[in-house]
């Protein structure tokens, strides 16, 4: 018995003729037409399309092999010149997940970060990363391997409640590792362990604040897969939900409901200017929030339970007012007064519009928008992450009409934030003076290299998600087919570099692992929609001006 978000009565739209469109109808004119008058008519309705109508309506036939079929030949035809190529592209990409796979104790158990045989020392790039293992586990699920997802949970969630220390400092209990890797402690009697990495060896010592959210959203996922309660219900499984959530929700001095994090605690594990209320971080721990509310046992205590809900509805609440930016918006900020006091100010965070950077007028389209990076006390970080404007869109964090303002501005700024090679992690980069400040001269991250604006082919997973999620799937398609022109030749790069992303990161591996899978899991979700459940949330009304109606209920939502 789980708790549960109830969503609101699915609301029956007409079919989406934009996913009937195929690839060779992107260069008719008169089918562009046609699309671009359906695409209007879309902005016209509800602008969220639930999860049962996409199961509903945008289903390919299933193919018989049922979940451990990838890649279904639905879209191709027999004119599709390109199929073969694309098949020998999943083909390639299976093979080297495959290669990837770390066993423990005989079982599989997660995946490497790269295989990458022609750097030199391998860093921690031969461990299993929480954040990396994400796209392997969506596609292992998807093709219905499911043990070595259920396996990847339950040995974290034993290392979770190990001591952990950072020079004499003990860590909070709910921590997870950005990392681990089997250590063989005995090769003659083949006694193995698992080595964690909490921060403390890693380099910059970064925490993970992310790690702890991917895991409640995985469990959730390999749940809502599987239809298998028990994992979830299991008490180590319980135990370590509730770890990670105390730690997130513990009272402290701020005056603010999102999460207070360093630099480099995330995916973007270096200095980046990304301390404070990251966008990423706060889309995770909404997403990890409203899972909880459907894992957590019928019978957990209403206390902890209301408290999560609170926190969902504030945390909304925040971060549509005051991270959301759109041409409106961007101009009452440009107007702002300041040093106002009391209840009543507009400018709450005391915002000088003379720091307001030059690009972001040029940038804003008038059709579009986005949450911004960051916001706190005189600062607003305007900088577009992609991956945690994304999470706000499958965790219905946005709203339908967020959500497709997110893809206008996706769509207006393809050349900035697509480009090449998708995706930038963010935009723009920093150069010059600033780039020095605010990175500590970090050669890595040089401008438009990666984190500083590298473009990283793992974020393909998200941009076909939310694409499909809004029934915008010739963006996803776009994005696919400029992947399917490099990847494989190119090696499954970890990141590229440039303005279009058009050069082979300075430093980035190859066979990187997410970069593989992330492939995979497009492919998957664009074959076949109905996956999309596994990692999506209904909106259940909790971003409207009203307060939502969470209560508790029998099923994952
Ligand atoms: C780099 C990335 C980080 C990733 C790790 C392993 O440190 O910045 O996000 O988890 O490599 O691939």
């Amino acid at each position: 018995m789980v708790l549960c978000v109830e969503p609101p009565p699915p609301v029956k739209l007409p079919e989406s003729k934009d996913a009937e469109l195929t690839d060779d109808d992107n260069h008719d004119s008169s089918k562009i037409e046609k699309r671009t008058r359906m695409h209007h008519i879309e902005r016209h309705r509800s602008c969220v399309v639930t999860l049962s109508d996409i199961e509903l309506n945008d289903l390919p036939s299933k193919s018989p092999g049922g979940a451990g079929t990838q890649c279904s030949p639905r879209e191709e035809t027999p004119t599709d010149t390109n199929a073969s190529h694309r098949h020998a592209i999943t083909d390639v990409a299976w093979e080297a997940l495959k290669k990837s796979m770390v066993y423990f104790r005989g079982q599989p158990i997660g995946t490497v970060a790269a295989i990458d045989k022609s750097q030199g020392a391998a860093l921690n790039y031969d461990q299993v990363f929480m954040r990396d293992f994400i796209p392997s586990a969506l596609a292992f699920l998807m093709k219905g391997e499911h043990l070595i997802v259920k396996n990847f949970l339950v040995e974290t969630a034993c290392l979770q409640s190990r001591e952990k220390m950072v020079d004499l400092f003990k860590l909070g209990q709910g921590v997870m590792p950005a990392s681990f890797k089997v250590h063989h402690c005995n090769p003659t009697q083949k006694t193995e362990s698992l080595l964690a990495d909490f921060g403390e060896t890693a380099i910059g010592r970064v925490a993970p604040v992310d790690s702890g959210l991917w895991w409640i959203i995985l469990l959730r996922a390999y749940t809502k897969c599987t239809g298998d309660n028990s994992l979830a219900e299991s008490p180590n499984c319980q135990r370590a939900m509730r770890l990670i959530l105390r730690l997130c929700l513990s009272e402290g001095c701020d005056t603010s409901p999102a999460l207070l994090c360093a630099d480099g605690c995330s995916m973007i594990d270096r200095r980046m200017g990304i301390y404070g209320y990251p966008i990423e971080i706060q889309a995770l721990f909404f997403m990890a929030l409203r899972c909880s509310l459907s894992l957590l046992k019928q019978d957990s205590d209403d206390d902890f339970v209301n408290h999560i809900t609170k926190r969902i509805q504030a945390l909304s609440y925040h971060l549509h007012s005051y991270y959301w930016l759109d041409f409106q918006r961007l101009n009452d900020i440009y107007r702002y007064k300041t040093e106002e006091y009391s209840q009543t100010a507009l400018n709450k965070f005391n915002v000088i519009p003379e720091s307001i950077p030059d690009w972001i007028f040029d940038f804003m389209p008038s059709r579009g928008g986005y949450f911004i990076g960051n916001v706190s006390p005189a600062r607003m970080d305007f900088r577009w992450f992609c991956l945690g404007n994304f999470i706000a869109i499958l965790s219905s964090l946005a709203t339908g009409e967020q959500a497709e303002a997110i893809l206008d501005l996706v769509e207006e700024r393809w050349e900035e934030l697509i480009g090449e090679m998708p995706l930038k992690i963010c935009y723009p980069a920093m150069e010059n003076q600033e780039w020095q400040i605010v990175t500590g001269c970090d050669p890595k991250n040089t401008r438009w290299s990666y984190h500083n604006g590298g473009s990283w082919p793992v974020l393909l997973w998200l941009l076909v998600a939310v694409s499909v999620k809004l029934g915008r799937r010739h963006l996803a398609r776009r994005a696919v087919e400029l992947m399917e022109r490099r990847l494989v030749k190119d090696d499954f790069p970890e990141y590229y570099d440039g303005k279009a992303g058009r050069y082979i990161g300075k430093q980035a591996r190859k066979f990187q692992t997410w970069s593989i899978a992330g492939y995979l899991v497009a492919k998957m979700l664009l074959d076949d929609p109905s996956h999309l459940r596994i990692i999506a949330l209904e909106d259940d009304g909790h971003s409207r001006s009203g307060m939502p109606f969470l209560k508790r209920s029998n099923s994952c939502p």
